[in-house]
């Protein structure tokens, strides 16, 4: 199979008079059969108890984080020769290789507005002839934690409280301020990019470090970027909290219209690459996902641009049920000893058969555009088989398998002592110079005082001490000056009334 083709429907014919789903013709999509017309239900009606059992079960769990969110499919075209760094097909000059994105916000739910302020997801599969390749980024090049261990503690404290079933902006702040490492993505969340104007208007990043390999078995480190040809564009606190009002899903609108009405968006796909041996000694460690490398030392080169042209004909099957995973790599890429990579790497294959069912590779939005051969088999809804075929590898039988041994192409080396620990830290690895470096240098006046007025606003009447000194602190860390103009911002503006500190309360 090598066709692409993901609006076929295959069995459908909407012209037939509708069916059972065995096939047989439906009576009625009207009228139930019941005992006389004013008489009791008949169980034995098969179209009206399937049509109830169906709806019963129509929805599927959310995804856990970054539920809410859409995309489109489109093609990823490769302008530029970068083969020095990698012998992946698809990155290969002239390669055209179809693709789906998807963007989403990480703590809403399902039917949360698409303009309340958090990262976004910026998702990308790419049906390559080599099999599926995903980069599963957002549009910050870094995250709030390091470790994957912390990362359900992070999303329950961006969710709901036990209690109330709320958003709780203390719990949220309690999590950031006790993680300090948590302080450069924070800055950028309470920045501008806290609220891209349209999901086609803000940037994509592959925020890990990744491998790429090339013919000749050099590995090099890179960092994907994926810069709108839009422009990179925001809303204000007003025109999102507006929105969030008017129209929920304005994002996913603003998609779906813009690629229906033939205005495709297009990002420029760059990366930046750094020699595998540079990595140890690079003044900030280049596996910590809570820093950038700097344009400085490694700069952007164009490999390509991908267009987004065409949209889901039914979001539920091509949207709802797609899978994403920073699993899916293929030959001449690979990731990285960054460890939140590698828990992403269990934890995705892990929800989706959570949440889609064990077979859902086989889904026409998850399936590669080649043929498998997989000895992993059976399971709930196991669509394609492999017919009478040996079941077991090695088997003396004909039906191929592998046995490499030896060193991978894509692997590292690493020391021999197992340890809970935080990273090594290089020569100016801490948890606040990146942070300061972008509200003072990347920042200008304005978007700094949009960030004072962002971060105060979130505080009043909702952040109670100690969590409320520990903010003042945290943002002193990152940035004297803001930090006290956050501090008198929220004083001047709650009339010093501290909440939990209220003495009449007590
Ligand atoms: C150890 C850290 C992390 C874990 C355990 C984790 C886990 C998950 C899980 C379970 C899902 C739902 C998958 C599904 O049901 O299909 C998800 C979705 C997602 N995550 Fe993460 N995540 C982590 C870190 C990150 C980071 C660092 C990024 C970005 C750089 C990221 C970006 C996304 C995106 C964009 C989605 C939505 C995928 C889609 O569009 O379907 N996650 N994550």
């Amino acid at each position: 199979m090598t066709d692409f083709d993901r609006t076929a429907v295959p069995g459908h014919d909407s012209t037939k008079p509708s069916t059972t789903e065995a096939g047989a013709r439906r009576e009625s999509d009207a009228n139930s059969l019941s005992l006389g017309a004013d008489g009791p239900l008949m169980l034995h009606d098969v179209a009206l108890v399937e049509k109830l059992a169906r709806f019963d079960r129509e929805r599927i769990p959310e995804r856990s984080p970054h539920a809410k969110g859409s995309g489109a499919f489109g093609e990823l075209e490769i302008t530029e020769d970068v083969s020095q760094w990698t012998k992946a097909g698809v990155f290969q000059k002239g390669a055209k290789t179809p693709m789906l994105a998807r963007f989403s916000t990480v703590a809403g739910e399902l039917g949360s507005p698409d303009t309340w302020r958090d990262v976004r997801g910026f998702s990308l599969k790419f049906y390559t002839q080599e099999g599926n390749f995903d980069i599963v980024g957002n549009n910050t090049p870094i995250f709030f934690v390091r470790d994957p261990m912390k990362f359900p503690d992070f999303i329950h404290s961006q969710k709901r409280t036990p209690d109330s079933g709320l958003r709780n902006n203390n719990m949220q702040w309690d999590f950031w301020t006790l993680s300090p490492e948590s302080a450069h993505q924070v800055a950028y969340l309470m920045g501008d990019r806290g609220l891209p104007k349209t999901w086609r208007h803000m940037n994509g990043y592959g925020s890990h470090t990744y491998m790429w390999v090339n013919e000749a078995g050099e590995k090099f480190w890179v960092k994907y970027h994926f810069i709108s040809e839009q422009g990179v564009e925001f809303l204000t606190n007003d025109e999102a909290e507006a929105l969030a009002g008017k129209d929920a899903d304005h994002h996913r609108r603003d998609l779906f219209d813009a690629i229906a009405g033939g205005d495709f968006p297009s990002w420029s796909v760059e990366v930046q690459v750094m020699p595998y041996e540079d990595a140890k000694g690079y003044r900030f460690n280049p596996f910590d996902l809570t820093k950038t490398i700097s344009k400085k030392d490694y700069p952007r080169h164009k490999v390509g641009r991908f267009t987004l042209n065409q949209n889901p004909v039914n979001h539920f099957a091509q949207i709802e049920q797609a899978a994403f995973s920073p699993a899916n790599t293929v030959p001449g890429t690979g990731i990285s000893p960054d460890k939140m990579l590698i828990g992403r790497v269990f934890s995705y294959p892990d929800a989706q058969r959570n949440r889609l069912g064990t077979n859902y590779n086989q889904l026409p939005v998850n399936r590669p555009i080649i043929d498998t051969n997989s000895y992993d088999k059976e399971g709930a809804m196991s669509f394609f088989h492999t017919g009478d075929a040996p079941v077991y590898a090695p088997n003396s039988y004909g039906r191929a398998y592998q046995d490499e041994q030896g060193r991978v192409d894509n692997g590292w080396e690493a020391d021999g002592t197992l340890v809970r620990a935080a990273y090594t830290l290089h020569a100016e690895d801490d948890d606040f110079g990146q942070a300061h470096t972008l509200v003072r240098e990347v920042m200008d006046e304005a978007a700094r005082e949009r960030l004072v007025e962002t971060v105060t606003g979130t505080l009043l009447g909702s952040v109670e001490e100690p969590v409320l000194s520990n903010v003042f602190q945290y943002w002193k860390n990152i940035d004297q000056e803001v930090g006290e103009a956050i501090e008198r911002s929220y004083r001047e503006q709650s009339g010093e009334q501290v909440p939990g500190a209220d003495p009449i309360a007590e």
